[in-house]
C-alpha cells in the first residue's frame, strides 16, 4: 500500500513514548478493525514488546546478523537473491497478533554503538510498510534516531514530552532537525502528565501545535506495575482518550 501512514514517537526518557505507542496500536486497531497494522519497538530496551503483551523471539539485530553471516557464506549468491532471504527473514520474525503485528530493534551486545542496526532499520521500516496501512514506531529516547534518518520516512511525527522544562527542550531541539530529517506530512506534541493547566502556558514555543494533553493516570499505573498489557486497561482510559485525540488532530 503506498498510502501508508508511518507514525512514530520521539522525545526525552521517561515521557511516555511507549505507553502511547501501545495506546495508538490498540486505538488504531479498534477504529480501523480492517488494517494492517505494524508496531516497531526501535528502543533496544524492548519496552513495547511488554506494553503490547507480545513475547520477542527474533529482534531485528539478530537477523541483521544472520542475513551478514548468509552473506559471508553464500559468496555465489546473487545480491537480490540475499535481498529476498533478509525480506523473508524479517517478515518470519514478525509477531503477529489478531490485532497487529509486531517487530522489535534489539539490543547489539558489546560497547555502545546502535550505528549499524539504526541504518538496517532504516532500510527495513523502508521495506516492510508497505505491506501495512499503520506502522507505528516506538522511537529511542533523545535525538538520535532522528539525526541519523531512521525516521525519514515517518509521515505523522509525535514529539511526546511530560511537565518538565528538560522534556520539552528535547522536543524544541527535535522539532529544529526533524523539519530536515524527517519527511512528515505532520508534526504534533503530545503533553503527558499534565495535573495543571498552567504548565501549558510554559510551552507555546514548541514549534508543533499541542495535539493531545494526557493528565496522569491512575489506572495506568496499576496496569504497570502489574505488568499487564494496554489491552488490560478500560477503554475509557484517560491514556486512551488522550492517545486518541492525538490521532484524531494529527488526521488519522
Ligand atoms: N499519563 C500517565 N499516567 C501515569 N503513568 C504514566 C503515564 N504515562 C506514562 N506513565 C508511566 O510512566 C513510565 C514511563 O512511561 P513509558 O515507558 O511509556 O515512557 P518512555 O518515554 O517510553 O520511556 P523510555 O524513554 O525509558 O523508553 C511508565 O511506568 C508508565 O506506565
Ligand atoms: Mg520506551
Amino acid at each position: 500500500m503506498s498510502d501508508t501512514k508511518i507514525l512514530a514517537l520521539v522525545g526525552k526518557g521517561g515521557v511516555g513514548k511507549t505507553t502511547l505507542s501501545a495506546a495508538f496500536v490498540r486505538s488504531l486497531a479498534q477504529m480501523h478493525p480492517e488494517a494492517k497494522i505494524l508496531a516497531i519497538d526501535a528502543d533496544p530496551a524492548i519496552g513495547l514488546a511488554i506494553a503490547l503483551g507480545v513475547e520477542v523471539k527474533q529482534t531485528l539485530d539478530d537477523i541483521r546478523k544472520e542475513v551478514i553471516e548468509a552473506a559471508k557464506n553464500g559468496a555465489g549468491k546473487a545480491a537480490v537473491e540475499l535481498l529476498g532471504e533478509a525480506r523473508f527473514r524479517i517478515f518470519d520474525a514478525l509477531v503477529e497478533t489478531e490485532e497487529f503485528s509486531f517487530l522489535a530493534i534489539g539490543r547489539p551486545e558489546g560497547a555502545g554503538c546502535y550505528c549499524a542496526v539504526n541504518a538496517y532499520l532504516k532500510e527495513v521500516i523502508d521495506m516492510v510498510s508497505k505491506d501495512f496501512d499503520y506502522v507505528v514506531i516506538d522511537g529511542e529516547a533523545g535525538i538520535e534516531q532522528i539525526n541519523r534518518r531512521v525516521m525519514e520516512k515517518v509521515s505523522h511525527l509525535f514529539l511526546v514530552s511530560d511537565a518538565s522544562f528538560k522534556g520539552v527542550q528535547v522536543l524544541r531541539s527535535i522539532q529544529k532537525v526533524a523539519g530536515e530529517l524527517v519527511m512528515y506530512e505532520k508534526c504534533g506534541a503530545v503533553i503527558n502528565r499534565v495535573d495543571n493547566p498552567e504548565i501549558l502556558e510554559q510551552m507555546s514555543d514548541i514549534g508543533a501545535p499541542i495535539v493531545s494533553v494526557i493528565p496522569s493516570d491512575g489506572d495506568l499505573a496499576l496496569n504497570d506495575i502489574k505488568g499487564q498489557s494496554i489491552f488490560a486497561l478500560k477503554a475509557d482510559a484517560s491514556v486512551l482518550e488522550g492517545a486518541k485525540r492525538a490521532l484524531e488532530q494529527m488526521g488519522i
